[in-house]
């Protein structure tokens, strides 16, 4: 079969080339978009003029059957269709004739490609913003629950001070709200429409780029044909976002598996979120953690990729853009399925409180409160924690905690400190005092809670 664009040409593509040179068989997932800019197109070049009013009718309801008939699986794309975009109009032209051949006055596939991308990621961006913002709203709910539970932090992977589960929750919820809005950032900055840059270098036609734009439900065409064929920065800044989101959900999903693992036991993951072994019956292993923190590296090649291919690629378009979507999709995919999971698993752990408990007394959590309180009576911070330091020293040499140091323990190391001098360092006084902004005193937590809840509500939809 001829292709559309075959005029020149006296021989047919070699079939080794006609596959390697299709993108139909991953393109065809944009074929609403690429209707929906099409009948965007004709209904603009019939109200300019450019063709009648009638043929503009006869192109959308042939585009309107076509789009039935690929939802239904009535279409089956081949490889002679080499793109979607071809794919699309050799069909109209062979249903309505002649006037079919009218649809690609004033537009290139180089503009239209871009239609079509823009539309289908503006669209998946909203449905990721959508999880995420249920990710965030789990992960609220489950810092309420959690407000007052002391769990360890840790530095290091050591024993660092002691925090609530609630305050730990939050911070993650900071780093998902970052991701989101770095997410409406690049909606906003690509969400201009292409359309009518043709080639190229626009057209001499007397097209209406706003109409389009506006029909389309884009902010405004976009300013520059060259740029507007050329630019990949919008699927490249999203892959971006997609990266640093992942790496957020992997870390979360690394800190499962440790707190998971047979030796903390800290949480339980739901049976519906976990796998057992071929071989060892007693295993229940937490592989979708496990998965959710590798996936991180797929999502890092496809930014990779996609940054290779267009460095060093001269004005306008080239065909190394065509590389620009699989890894676009992989992308989208990977990460929504991510968030999704991750929610889901999120929704159904539950923190096994007893444990925790049993490791709160270990590693000196309150090390840094003691040496708060004997700078609070005016020893200088830095000789309070060199003094704390040397307690540490001597409780590990008796093998006990601060409690069991004696009055004459404590004057030898230094004759300015008592037990009172110590006050309240239990774990729940070391807690419940940090109230400093962005601390994790429970009451703190409750602000950041309620904070995050007005963020959340506030959001309007794009
Ligand atoms: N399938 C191509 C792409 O995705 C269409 C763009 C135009 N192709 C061309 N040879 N000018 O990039």
């Amino acid at each position: 079969m001829a292709s559309l664009w075959s005029g020149r040409f006296e021989k047919d593509m070699d079939e080794t080339v006609k596959q390697f040179n299709a993108s139909i068989f991953f393109d065809k997932r944009m074929y609403q978009e690429d209707i929906d800019g099409s009948i965007a197109h004709a209904t603009m070049l019939g109200k300019q003029g450019i063709i009648t009013q009638e043929e503009a009718e006869q192109i959308i309801g042939g585009l309107e059957s076509i789009r039935q008939d690929i939802a239904q699986g009535r279409i089956q794309f081949t490889v002679e269709d080499e793109d979607i975009h071809m794919g699309v109009e050799s069909r109209l032209i062979a249903r309505i004739g002649d006037v079919g051949k009218k649809l690609h006055t004033a537009r290139s596939r180089n503009d239209q490609c871009q239609v079509d991308a823009r539309l289908y990621l503006k669209r998946q961006i909203r449905q990721i913003l959508d999880s995420l913002r249920t990710l965030e709203s789990i992960i609220l709910e489950k810092a309420e629950k959690y407000a007052d539970e002391i769990t360890i932090g840790f530095t290091h992977t050591q024993h660092a001070q002691p925090i609530t589960i609630g305050f730990l929750f939050m911070a993650y919820f900071q780093m998902f709200r970052r991701d989101m809005e770095r997410l409406m950032d690049t909606y906003r900055r690509m969400d201009y429409c292409p359309l009518g840059s043709c080639a190229l270098a626009g057209t001499a036609m007397p097209i209406d780029r706003f109409q389009t734009a506006e029909q389309l439900g884009f902010a405004a065409p976009t300013e520059n044909a060259m740029d507007s064929v050329a630019d990949r920065d919008y699927s490249l800044e999203f892959l971006s976002d997609a990266a640093i989101s992942m790496m957020h959900i992997s870390r979360w999903a690394e800190e499962f598996v440790w707190w998971n693992a047979s030796e903390f036991s800290y949480i339980a993951i739901d049976d519906s979120f976990c796998t057992g072994s071929s071989i060892m019956p007693q295993k229940k292993n937490p592989d979708m953690a496990e998965l959710l923190r590798g996936k991180a590296g797929r999502v890092y090649g496809d930014l990779m990729q996609l940054l290779t291919v267009m460095k060093g690629t001269p004005l306008a378009y080239d065909k190394d853009f065509q590389e620009d979507k699989e890894g676009l999709f992989d992308a989208i995919d990977t990460w929504k399925a991510c968030i999704d999971i991750f929610a889901g698993m999120l929704h159904k752990t539950e923190f096994r409180l007893d444990q925790i408990h049993q490791q709160l007394d270990k590693g000196f959590l309150n090390a840094t409160d003691a040496a708060d309180h004997f700078a609070k009576q005016g020893i200088p911070f830095r000789e309070a924690h060199s003094i704390v330091g040397r307690m540490v020293r001597a409780c590990e040499k008796k093998g006990c905690d601060f409690a069991g140091l004696t009055e004459a323990d404590l004057q030898s190391i230094d004759s300015r400190i008592t037990k009172a001098s110590l006050g309240d360092i239990s774990i729940k006084a070391c807690v419940n005092t940090r109230t400093s902004f962005g601390g994790t005193a429970p009451e703190e937590v409750r602000r950041q809670i309620q904070a995050g809840k007005q963020w959340l509500d506030s959001l309007a939809s794009l």
